[in-house]
């Protein structure tokens, strides 16, 4: 099997808080490479059922390969998980947890031809659902999302900085917006290395002050717009703030968010469900990486764990 290519972050502090046991029904809702996946397939051992859910289709191979020698019964849906919850009402018995670990893995960054990242030359695509199954540049049917060259194409200046401005809280998102229409208008703009040179130019003098390569919240923003992230996330929360009846009463539910706009999602969600008596807290605050993890795996360094287990009843 070729090598994951993802550190999964937080796992211990997964394992405790879940506290998964033999037998019982785990969804996955982000399956990436399977890390998490692998190690709760251990849990909950051969009697026990796997879901596991990922837009991109290889990465939902990839763990399902990967999952696939612990004998443990595995069901696969290839679909956003905001459509999870319809899914499970027709499961029996219901998950007794429930993990998303939000946003992208580490493969979709280290590919360039999936045009998540500027460190190399790459087609501004960023779907997630793209997988290997298309080239950069052909939609599998018109009802696929746009690519992140689309929306820089074709949105008015006004959107295009509303969109870094909200989603990538950038501020500078005005006149990288300014930078992003002038340039368009002298030819396309095709790849992600000059995407990244405009949205630096932009910046001027101040890329120096930035910590971070100035594209980087441009890129997040396109990305969080191509791939629906917000809209997805809020419709599973919203389903579990309504009922929660397509999960097992007393499921625990664990979230892993990496920036402050999906876990202020979160926190107000879960905060619902603690104040109306649903659910208990099992991370006071948020779990965020011990120094050792953060030391070793960069990624962990945004991540904030948030769990909770339901109380029932479950509708
Ligand atoms: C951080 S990775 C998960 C890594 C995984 N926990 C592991 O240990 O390998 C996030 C995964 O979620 C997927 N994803 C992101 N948004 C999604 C959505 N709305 N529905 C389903 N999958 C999604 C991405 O394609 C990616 O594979």
């Amino acid at each position: 099997m070729e090598d994951a290519g993802h550190e999964p972050v937080l796992m211990d502090e997964v394992l405790r808080t879940l506290a998964l046991q033999p037998g019982e029904a785990v969804v996955d809702c982000t399956a990436g490479r399977g890390g998490h996946a692998a190690q709760m397939a251990q849990a909950i051992g051969s009697t026990g059922h796997l879901m596991l859910v990922d837009l991109d289709p290889e990465n939902l191979r990839y763990a399902t390969e990967r999952v696939s020698p612990s004998g443990v019964k595995i069901t696969t849906w290839r679909r956003s998980f905001a459509e999870v919850p319809r899914a499970l009402k027709t499961v029996d018995p219901k998950p007794n947890a429930l993990l998303a670990d939000l946003g992208v893995a580490s493969t979709h960054l280290d590919r360039p031809e999936r045009g998540f990242s500027f460190r190399e030359e790459g087609p501004l695509d960023m779907r997630l659902a793209a997988g290997q199954e298309l080239t950069p540049t052909t939609r599998a049917a018109p009802s696929d999302p746009a690519t992140a060259g689309d929306l820089v194409a074709v949105l008015p200046e006004r959107e295009l900085a509303d969109l870094i401005k909200t989603w990538g809280e950038d501020p500078f998102a005005r006149r990288i917006a300014r930078a992003i229409v002038e340039a368009r208008e002298r030819e396309p703009i095709r790849t992600t290395t000059a995407l990244a040179e405009i949205v630096r130019r932009a910046y001027g003098s101040r890329a120096r002050e930035s910590r971070t390569h100035p594209a980087t919240r441009t890129f997040m923003a396109l990305r969080i717009a191509v791939n629906d992230e917000l809209g997805a996330l809020g419709r599973l929360l919203d389903a579990l703030s309504r009922a929660s009846d397509w999960l097992a009463p007393e499921a625990r539910v664990a979230m892993i968010s990496f920036h402050s706009l999906e876990d202020r999602l979160i926190k107000r969600a879960f905060a619902g469900l603690i104040q109306s008596g649903r659910a208990v807290d099992l991370a006071r605050g948020g779990v965020v990486a011990s120094p050792e993890e953060a030391e070793c795996n960069s990624r962990s360094r945004s991540a904030r764990l948030r769990v909770v287990q339901l109380t029932g009843p479950t509708s």
